[in-house]
C-alpha cells in the first residue's frame, strides 16, 4: 500500500478537487458497511475542510492508502493548536472487502510515526457500534470501559483493532436520536425564578460571545471523565468568532439555546445542521455551570432548541453523544424524547 499524508492546506485547491469526489465515495463506502445509517454519510464540505484549511485552533491531518491506484484505506487525525498540543484523536478506515489482511494496522502505524514526530504523544481514538450490533452479541465476551460503567462486544472489528495496537478503553458514551417534533409537544418548563433562556439561529451574536466563550471553557473540565481527555481548554470571543467562521466556510449553521441568570451565562446547548442534509441536526456541547445546576436548565435548554430547530430550521431529527455515566445529561435527554442509536468507545494510547 502506497501511503501519501495531506496535513490540511498542504496541497492546491485543483488537487484537493482532484480527489475530493474519490475520498467521498471512500467514506461513503465505509459508513454504509457500518449499518450507522445514511445520516452519517460523509458531506463533502466537511471533507473538503479537513483536507484544505487549518485555522489557528484546529487543524486535521489525513492519510491515504492507495493499492492498484484506488483508495483502499484511510487514517485522520484531528489536532487542537492552542492547547492539548501532545494530543491527537486518530480514526482509520479499510475498504470492507480487505479488512485483516494488515492494511488498517500499516496505516495506523505509519500515522503514529508521523504524530509522534510532531509531538503528538497522546492519542485518543473511538469506535461506533449501532445499537442493533451491540444488542446481536449481548452474549459473547466484552471489554469493561475503565470509568467503569459500560462495556463492548471484544470481537467487534473496531474494538479488537484498538485493542490489538495498544489502545485503553476509557470511556462508553450513547450515541442517541430526537425527533423535533416530539420536543414541540413538551410543554415549555417554568424556570426558576431569575433565569431566562434565549435563542439563536447562526453566528454567536457579538454581545453573547464572552458568555458562550466561558460556557466553552468549562466544558473541558466540568463534564465527567473531562479530565482523562485533555486540559482546561482556553477560551476567549476571539475564539468563538473564529469557530463561527469555520462554520460559515463549511455551510454550517448552528442552533444555540443560552440560559442566562440576569446577565451571567448559566448555561448552553448547541446543535448543528448543514446545509448538504438540512433535516439532520448534530448535537454540539450542552453544559449547565456547576453553581446553576439543580435547576433544570438542562432540559428546558434542549427542548428550546429542538423547538427552534424544528420551527426555524427544518431540522427534523438530532443526534447526541454522552458518556454513560453522566447519568443526569442521560435522563435529561431522555425527557427530550432521545432514544438509543449506537454506542461509542472512546479510546486513549500513549506513545513510547
Ligand atoms: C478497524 C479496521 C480499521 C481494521 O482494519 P484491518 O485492515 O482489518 O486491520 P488489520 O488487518 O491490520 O488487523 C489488525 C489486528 O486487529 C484485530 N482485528 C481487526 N479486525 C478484527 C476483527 N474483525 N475481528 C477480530 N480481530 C480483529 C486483529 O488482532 C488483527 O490482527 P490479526 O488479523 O493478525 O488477528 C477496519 O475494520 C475498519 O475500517 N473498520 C471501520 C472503521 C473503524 O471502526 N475504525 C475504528 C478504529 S480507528
Amino acid at each position: 500500500m502506497e501511503i501519501t499524508h495531506i496535513p490540511a492546506g498542504s496541497r492546491t485547491d485543483d488537487e484537493i478537487e482532484g480527489i475530493l469526489a474519490e475520498v467521498v465515495d471512500f467514506d461513503t463506502l465505509i459508513n454504509r458497511a457500518s449499518g450507522l445509517g445514511t445520516d452519517f454519510d460523509p458531506r463533502s464540505d466537511e471533507v473538503r475542510q479537513e483536507l484544505v484549511s487549518a485555522n489557528e485552533y484546529v487543524t486535521h491531518q489525513t492519510w491515504i492508502g492507495r493499492s492498484g491506484g484506488a483508495i483502499v484505506a484511510k487514517g485522520i487525525a484531528y489536532l487542537t493548536l492552542q492547547d492539548n498540543v501532545d494530543v491527537a484523536e486518530v480514526w482509520c478506515s479499510v475498504h470492507p472487502g480487505l479488512r485483516r489482511q494488515g492494511l488498517g494496522s500499516e496505516l495506523l502505524l505509519a500515522m503514529e510515526a508521523s504524530l509522534a514526530d510532531q509531538g503528538r504523544t497522546q492519542l485518543t481514538s473511538y469506535c461506533e457500534i449501532p445499537a442493533s450490533a451491540r444488542d446481536g452479541d449481548l452474549r459473547g465476551a466484552h471489554l469493561a470501559a475503565e470509568s467503569g460503567a459500560g462495556s463492548l462486544p471484544v470481537e467487534h472489528p473496531g474494538v479488537a483493532f484498538l485493542l490489538r495496537h495498544g489502545f485503553a478503553f476509557k470511556q462508553l458514551e450513547r450515541c442517541s436520536v430526537a425527533q423535533t417534533t416530539t420536543a414541540a409537544k413538551l410543554p415549555a418548563a417554568d424556570l426558576d425564578e431569575g433565569y431566562t433562556i434565549e435563542t439563536w439561529s447562526g453566528p454567536t451574536p457579538e454581545h453573547r460571545l464572552d458568555a458562550i466563550a466561558l460556557l466553552h471553557q468549562r466544558m473541558s473540565t466540568d463534564t465527567p471523565g473531562a479530565e482523562e481527555f485533555g486540559e482546561e481548554e482556553k477560551w476567549d470571543a476571539a475564539r468563538v468568532r473564529a469557530l463561527n467562521a469555520t462554520r460559515s466556510e463549511g455551510h454550517e449553521r448552528l442552533g444555540t439555546a443560552l440560559a442566562l441568570k440576569g446577565d451571567a451565562a448559566a448555561g448552553f446547548t448547541e446543535v448543528a445542521h448543514f446545509e448538504e442534509r438540512p433535516v439532520v441536526g448534530w448535537q454540539g456541547s450542552t453544559l449547565v455551570a456547576r453553581e446553576h445546576r439543580g435547576h433544570g436548565l438542562g432540559t428546558a435548554l434542549k427542548i428550546a432548541n429542538h423547538v427552534a430547530l424544528g420551527e426555524r430550521a427544518s431540522v427534523e431529527r438530532i443526534y447526541t453523544w454522552n458518556a454513560v455515566e453522566n447519568s443526569w445529561m442521560l435522563l435529561i435527554n431522555d425527557r427530550a424524547g432521545f432514544a438509543t442509536w449506537a454506542w461509542v468507545g472512546l479510546w486513549k494510547k500513549h506513545l513510547a
